[in-house]
């Protein structure tokens, strides 16, 4: 995979690396990994400091759980049951200060989940995303109380064989990645202006 910047100004390795897979190795992902990788997201900027996301996590070792967060899932993401571990974010919709509606809370869990996704690129790792999965069945079978939202879910594990993948996902996994240019979505003092 490779990453086609813009800029004379290189783009940090650890964002260049970084890319989505559908196919995993069969390689187990450590508790220890993970802990790493919850650690960086531990470390984001938040509204208020506030931290609002949660993560629940399974190693595919612990199998009930894992086939539980797996059971979440819409059928299109089923290639995530191959990765080494799965894991629901979750936001605090409510600031712990004064319960009060946070506006920022998802925003804040996206960062977490950006810095979670840095990290394991620079321990080799991969983590493919997903918005394909069921929230409330989620909240419901994991035990997440009220006040609190999945957000997302994430597969964790290494880069797997594109060849092993059926069709459409394995030419999703070799189709070069892209990116609108920097035209569409930067603009310099009002909108629409270069
Ligand atoms: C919030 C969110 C939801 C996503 N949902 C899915 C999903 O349900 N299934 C999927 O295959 N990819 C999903 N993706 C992955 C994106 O399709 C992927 O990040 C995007 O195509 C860019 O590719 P890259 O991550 O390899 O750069 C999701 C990504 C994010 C951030």
């Amino acid at each position: 995979m490779t990453t086609v910047t813009e800029n004379s100004i290189a783009t940090h390795t650890l964002i260049e690396n970084r890319w989505s897979p559908r196919a995993f190795t069969n390689d187990p992902v450590s508790e220890e990994q993970l802990e790493a990788l919850f650690e960086a997201a531990r470390w984001a900027p938040s509204a208020m400091n506030e931290q609002p996301w949660r993560f629940i996590y399974a190693t595919k070792e612990d199998k009930e759980v894992f086939e539980k967060l797996g059971s979440l899932l819409v059928e299109g993401n089923n290639w995530a049951k191959n990765a080494g571990a799965l894991f629901v974010s979750i936001a605090k919709t409510k600031y712990d200060f004064n319960g009060s509606p946070n506006k920022h809370a998802w925003h804040d869990v996206g960062l977490a989940t950006g810095n979670l996704l840095l990290q394991a690129t620079e321990l080799g790792l991969h983590v493919h995303l997903m918005g394909g999965f069921d929230a409330a069945m989620a909240k419901q079978e994991l035990g997440i109380p009220d006040g609190f939202e999945a957000v997302a879910m994430g597969a964790v594990g290494y880069a797997g064989d594109p060849e092993s993948l059926p069709e459409p996902l394995k030419a999703r996994e070799l189709a070069p990645r892209k990116r609108k240019p920097l035209r569409e979505l930067v603009f310099k003092g009002q909108w629409e202006q270069k």
